[in-house]
């Protein structure tokens, strides 16, 4: 098999080169390219990858290339990870909103608005040479956030694309590790949208059938979920469900201001962390994937990326948690939304699991934000500053048109350089 990484020069790269090698057996490859424009970047990271490889003995060929038509070329399965204009444009994602009393962040709110503006049009771009060049039935798997609105932009031109993340992933081994279980036999009852989702069941596979453990682990273990998400766990108890962390945008939206306004953006954080990165991958003698890709965000993505993968090569049918078209999973959403539920995954597609009916104040989240990530979709692809204010203004956390104005008028001169029309 031949697998493509768009943004392989990514200093994520040897967290997935990590469970390539571990993983061997579950997802032979043979070849795996390495796409990215930065070609210094790339020659460090494929270093390190090819080390790991050795060092595991696995037996493929790594590639690494800034020709994205060869990268593409005969590929099995293309993944995209990219991040337009870098941490620097992450920066300003993360601070512009403060002026107007809004959280910065980098795929939720006014940031991730930015960010979907700035990425989409790149992300069908690199689709399209995927579409001539990779083998017929290719997959696409699109890490790239906000991976919501990207991977319906994909799915809306035709493409075969899947979405991931690793939130669902992450709660599954957190749950397994609490219960004092073997993470596979926990399944999750995972709902909403990309970083905009629920956890209302955790089943626990038992030698006759499954029960939901999550009644007795919020009975029980409260504290420790509440202090995992950051949210109260009177908050949890009340929904009888754990939010995601990126709920706590939303939840606790003055409080993370406060703290934003006074802490260091992410971004700073994370552009030192790829400095000492880069300095390790350039180190010969480095074999494995280094500690300090701990301190990025990217926990079990390789994991998940090889499940994901080896079922839609090898029709597993397997349930995993994957961002999706609804199709009437969920009833009061638009058949074309993309959302984020577990689905079995087949060679020749992905099955959404039924989802249970759930209450008001949920839906009516998951609502509002898939009205405003229809109308960001349609600024992306159509441009102007009258769609932009309107999908802005629809957004839950921002909603007045004064405000909608002036964060409209931000994000367009902070990210000029990366819009075309603009
Ligand atoms: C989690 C999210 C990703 C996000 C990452 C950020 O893994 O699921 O979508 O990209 O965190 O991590 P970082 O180290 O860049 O802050
Ligand atoms: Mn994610």
């Amino acid at each position: 098999m031949k697998l493509t990484v768009i943004g392989g020069g990514s200093t994520y790269t040897p967290e997935l080169i990590d469970g390539f090698a571990r993983l061997s057996a579950v997802l032979p490859i043979d070849e795996l390219w390495l796409v990215d424009r930065d070609p210094e970047r790339l020659a460090l990271v494929a270093g390190i990858s090819r080390r790991m490889f050795a060092a595991a003995g696995h037996p493929g060929r790594i590639v690494a290339t800034t020709d994205l038509v060869a990268g593409a070329s005969d590929a099995d399965t293309v993944l995209i990870q990219l991040r337009v204009g870098g941490q620097a444009a992450r920066l300003g994602d993360e601070t512009f909103p403060h002026a107007c009393g809004c959280i910065g962040q980098e795929t939720t709110g006014p940031g991730g608005f930015a960010k979907a503006l700035r990425t989409i049009p790149v992300v069908l771009d690199v689709a399209e040479t995927v579409r001539r060049h990779a083998k017929p039935g290719a997959w696409i798997v699109d890490f790239t956030n906000p991976v919501g609105i990207i991977t319906r932009a994909l799915l809306n031109e035709g493409h075969r694309a899947v979405g991931l993340c690793n939130v669902a992933i992450g709660f599954q081994r957190r749950f397994a590790a609490l219960l004092g279980v073997d993470h596979r036999a926990v399944a999750l009852d995972h709902v909403g949208l990309n970083h905009l989702s629920w956890e209302r069941g955790v089943r626990v596979q038992t030698a006759g059938g499954s029960i939901d453990r999550l009644p007795e682990l919020i009975g029980t273990r409260l504290d420790a979920l509440a202090e995992e998400v950051e949210l109260p766990g009177q908050l949890i108890d009340m929904l009888g469900a754990v939010p995601s962390y990126y709920l706590r945008y939303y939840y606790a939206h003055d409080t993370v201001l406060a703290e934003q306004r006074v802490e260091q953006p992410r971004a700073l954080a994370v552009m030192e962390v790829e400095r000492a990165l880069l300095e390790v991958y350039a180190d010969e003698s480095v074999h494995s994937k280094p500690a300090q890709l701990e301190k990025r965000g990217g926990a079990f993505y390789s994991e998940a990326a090889v499940d994901l993968i080896a079922s839609l090569q090898s029709d597993r049918g397997d349930a995993q948690v994957v961002n999706l078209a609804n199709n009437g999973t969920l009833p009061f959403l638009p058949d074309d939304h993309v959302i984020e539920v577990p689905a079995t995954v087949h060679g020749d597609g992905l099955r959404a699991l039924p989802v249970a009916a759930l209450p008001p104040d949920i839906a009516g989240l998951i609502s509002g934000v898939a009205g405003y990530e229809r109308l960001a979709l349609d600024a992306a692809i159509h441009g102007g500053r009258d769609r932009v204010l309107r999908a802005m203004m629809a957004h839950p956390l921002v909603l007045q048109f004064e405000r909608a104005e002036k964060l409209t008028d931000l994000l367009l001169a902070d990210n000029r350089d990366h819009l075309a029309w603009a």
